[in-house]
C-alpha cells in the first residue's frame, strides 16, 4: 500500500514537473524556505554544519538554500541579498566577519525575516533574533586549564615557555576563545611561571587571518627562527583551534628539535587526528556539530510555527545592540585517551577515517 502511494506521488510530481508548474506544488508541500549561509568550504567543520542542517531541515519538511561564501565577505553579502530576494523565510548565518552584515540584514529586518546567528555572533545589527553556538568562553577556559594541568603549574615554578596563536580578529568568537584561555593563564604569567619568549601576547599580535593553517605556520616559523633557534625549549602552545594548531605542528616538524611542546586545539578536525593519536597535539576541544545543527533546527521550527526558540543564556552575548538570546551547547576536551569513545563510538567518525 505504502509503495503504491509512493509510486503515485512520484508519477504525479513527474507530470507536474513536465507541465512546468512546480512552484505552487512545492509551496504546498514545503513548510518554508530556509536560507543557510556558511562562511567557507575550506575548513571541515562548515561543510559538516551546513550538510547536517540541510539534512535535518529537509527531514522536517523545509526547503533549504545552502550557500558557502569562500571566506569572501562580499560573496556572503550577495548570497544573503539573494536569499532575501528569493523569499527565504528565515536565515541561519555563520558570518565571515561579524561586523560586515549590518546593511544586508537591515533588508532582512525590513522584510520581517528572522535571523539566527550561527556559531559566530553577528555584531552591531538589531536584525539578529537569536544566537546558537557552543559555549565559546568555556572552549577557551578548557584549553587554558588543560595547559595548567599538563604543566602542573599549581605545583611547579617553571618558568615554562609558551606561545599563543588565535584566529581571525573579525570573528567575535576569538574574543571568547582567547579571552577565556587568558583568564585562566594570566595569573601564572603574572607569577612568572609562564614566559612568552616572542613577547607576542595580545589578541592582535597572535591573530591568524581567516584561521588559515599556512598563515599560522608562517608566523610560527618566524617565531621559531627568531626565539628558539638557539636551543631554547618551547613547552606549550595555546592554539585556539585545529586549523591554526596544524600550522604550528607543521612549523615544528620542519624547524624544531627540542622537547616537544603541549599544544591545544579545537574542532577535532580529521587533519589533526593523526597528530592527536601520535601525541603531537595534546588535546582538541570537541564541538559536536550534529548537536548544534539539531538545536538550530529546533529553533527554526519553533520560530516558523510562530513560537519562541529555546534558549539557555540571556546574559553573555551582547552584539552591540543588546544581548542576543542564545543557546549554548557544551564543548568537551578530547585527548588520545578518550577520542575513541567521543568520536568513534558516537558515530562522528569511522575508525577508517582516523587511520
Ligand atoms: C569556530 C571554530 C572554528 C573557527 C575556524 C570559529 O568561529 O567556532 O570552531 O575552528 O571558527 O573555522
Amino acid at each position: 500500500m505504502k509503495r503504491k502511494l509512493f509510486v503515485a506521488t512520484l508519477c504525479a510530481s513527474m507530470v507536474v514537473g513536465m507541465v512546468a508548474a512546480p512552484a505552487s506544488v512545492k509551496a504546498e508541500e514545503s513548510k518554508g524556505l530556509i536560507g543557510v549561509a556558511m562562511p567557507t568550504q575550506d575548513l571541515q567543520r562548515w561543510n559538516q554544519d551546513g550538510e547536517n542542517m540541510k539534512k535535518e531541515l529537509e527531514s522536517k519538511g523545509y526547503e533549504v538554500d545552502l550557500q558557502f561564501a569562500g571566506n569572501d565577505v562580499a560573496t556572503q553579502v550577495s548570497q544573503i541579498e539573494n536569499m532575501i530576494a528569493n523569499g527565504d523565510q528565515l536565515l541561519v548565518i555563520a558570518s565571515i566577519e561579524g561586523d560586515s552584515l549590518g546593511t544586508v540584514l537591515a533588508q532582512a529586518k525590513e522584510a520581517e525575516i528572522p535571523v539566527i546567528s550561527y556559531d559566530r555572533l553577528i555584531m552591531n545589527t538589531d536584525a539578529v533574533s537569536y544566537y546558537a553556538t557552543f559555549d565559546n568562553y568555556l572552549v577557551g577556559k578548557t584549553q587554558g586549564q588543560f595547559l595548567v594541568d599538563a604543566l602542573d603549574l599549581d605545583n611547579q615554578d617553571g618558568p615554562f615557555n609558551i606561545e599563543f596563536v588565535t584566529g581571525d580578529p573579525g570573528d567575535n568568537n576569538v574574543n571568547f576563545f582567547f579571552g577565556g584561555a587568558m583568564d585562566v593563564l594570566q595569573p601564572y604569567i603574572d607569577a612568572g611561571k609562564l614566559v612568552c619568549p616572542s613577547g607576542q601576547m595580545t589578541k592582535d599580535e597572535v591573530a591568524t587571518a581567516n584561521w588559515a593553517t599556512e598563515t599560522a605556520q608562517a608566523r610560527f616559523e618566524n617565531i621559531l627562527s627568531s626565539y628558539y633557534a638557539d636551543g631554547t625549549n618551547l613547552d606549550a602552545v595555546l592554539a585556539s583551534n585545529d586549523s591554526t594548531a596544524l600550522g604550528v605542528e607543521n612549523a615544528l616538524a620542519a624547524n624544531y628539535t627540542g622537547e616537544y611542546p603541549i599544544i591545544t586545539g579545537q574542532d577535532c578536525d580529521i587533519a589533526n587526528m593523526p597528530n592527536i593519536i601520535d601525541g603531537k597535539q595534546a588535546m582538541s576541544v570537541f564541538k559536536d556539530t550534529r548537536t548544534l545543527a539539531s538545536k538550530v533546527v529546533e529553533m527554526v521550527d519553533a520560530i516558523m510555527q510562530g513560537g519562541e526558540a529555546p534558549v539557555n543564556d540571556t546574559e553573555t552575548y551582547d552584539n552591540g545592540t543588546g544581548v542576543i538570546p542564545s543557546y549554548l551547547c557544551e564543548p568537551v576536551a578530547v585527548t588520545v585517551d578518550n577520542y575513541k569513545e567521543m568520536l568513534v563510538d558516537s558515530g562522528y567518525y569511522t575508525e577508517d577515517q582516523l587511520q
